[in-house]
């Protein structure tokens, strides 16, 4: 791979993913959201063409899940047309296609981790625009290459959620207020996006294509994560755990996405680190 379009490089991930690309000596191209709006099909059209690079790597998405309940016809167009559109010049252009979805498309009934062969329930606008999004893909392009992720935490901060991840978020109120209330009924694979960036051009060059998990291993409901968070830094706060309801939220969401990581696994590939030891690595890097 000597050449690689990423779409919403200025993102949370795209960011992570664009600094170990340019790390390897893979000239990146990054247009931001101001530069291609990736609804502008046309625009993508010509990007491509003139570009003709080994890989389109799309990590824009549409992904405030209350606001894409509001603007369905929006999240329709980010999550699903567009992506199918990469998928479809791609195959045409026989470029290397790489999207990333998401762990709420299920719909958190399972309460054991959901592996690839899982059907998805999605149980909001922003899940069932990601999940059409991968039908439509895959529907276009069978070499394509969906990654499903989580809870996702980087370095960048996910410019879709103001600007603090949850780490930060927790570390930031942990010095404001003496009691936090956290949630401990809902459970993620908190992921971080440099480790998916370190594991991605491995995945390219393996050829991996279809629906692909990829997450930390191990689960944590968000109380034990923010509990990790402040046991690892040495933060005194009391840290209540409070169902769900504590914080009423106008959208549905899962309560159970932890992703298991099968088809990895099933080829012998290497998995992500565990998520303390990976909060840890993350945890040593800020200081
Ligand atoms: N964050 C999570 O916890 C999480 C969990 C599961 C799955 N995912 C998936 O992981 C992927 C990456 O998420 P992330 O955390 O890196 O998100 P992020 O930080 O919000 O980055 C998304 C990027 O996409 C750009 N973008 C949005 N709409 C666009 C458009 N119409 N045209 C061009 N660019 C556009 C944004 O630009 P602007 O900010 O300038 O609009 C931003 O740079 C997404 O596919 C998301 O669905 C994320």
């Amino acid at each position: 791979m000597k050449k690689a379009i990423i779409l919403g490089a200025q993102g949370q991930l795209g960011s992570d993913i664009t600094n170990l690309f340019n790390q390897h000596n893979i000239q990146t191209i990054t247009p931001t959201h101001t530069d291609l709006d990736i609804t502008n099909l046309m625009a993508l059209k010509h990007l491509l063409s003139a570009q003709r690079p080994d890989v389109l790597i799309n990590t824009a998405a549409y992904h405030q899940v209350d606001l894409c309940e509001e603007n369905p016809k929006t999240a329709m167009a980010i999550n699903s047309t567009s992506p199918a559109f990469m998928a479809r010049m791609c195959n045409y252009l026989k470029i290397k296609f790489v999207h990333f979805s998401t762990d709420y498309v299920f719909d958190g009934e399972k309460e054991t981790p959901y592996n690839e062969l899982d059907k998805p329930n999605p149980l909001n606008v922003y899940g069932k625009t990601k999940y059409h999004g991968e039908n439509a893909i895959l529907s276009e392009n069978h070499a394509a290459l969906i990654l499903r992720v989580s809870a996702l935490y980087g370095k960048h901060p996910c410019r879709a959620k103001n600007g603090l991840n949850f780490i930060e978020l927790m570390l930031k109120l942990a010095k404001e207020r003496p009691v936090l209330n956290v949630v401990d009924d809902e459970f993620v694979s908190p992921t971080a996006t440099s480790n998916i960036a370190n594991i991605l051009p491995d995945l390219i060059k393996q050829e991996l294509n279809g629906i692909v998990h990829l997450t930390s291993e191990g689960a944590c409901s968000w109380h034990e994560f923010a509990s990790t968070i402040f046991e690892l830094t040495n933060t005194k706060v009391e840290v209540n755990k409070v169902d769900s309801s504590f914080f009423p939220a106008k959208t549905p969401r899962p309560k159970y996405t932890v992703l298991e990581n099968t088809s990895l696994k099933n080829r012998g590939m290497a998995s992500l680190p565990n998520w303390k030891d990976a909060l840890q690595e993350y945890l040593k890097q800020q200081n």
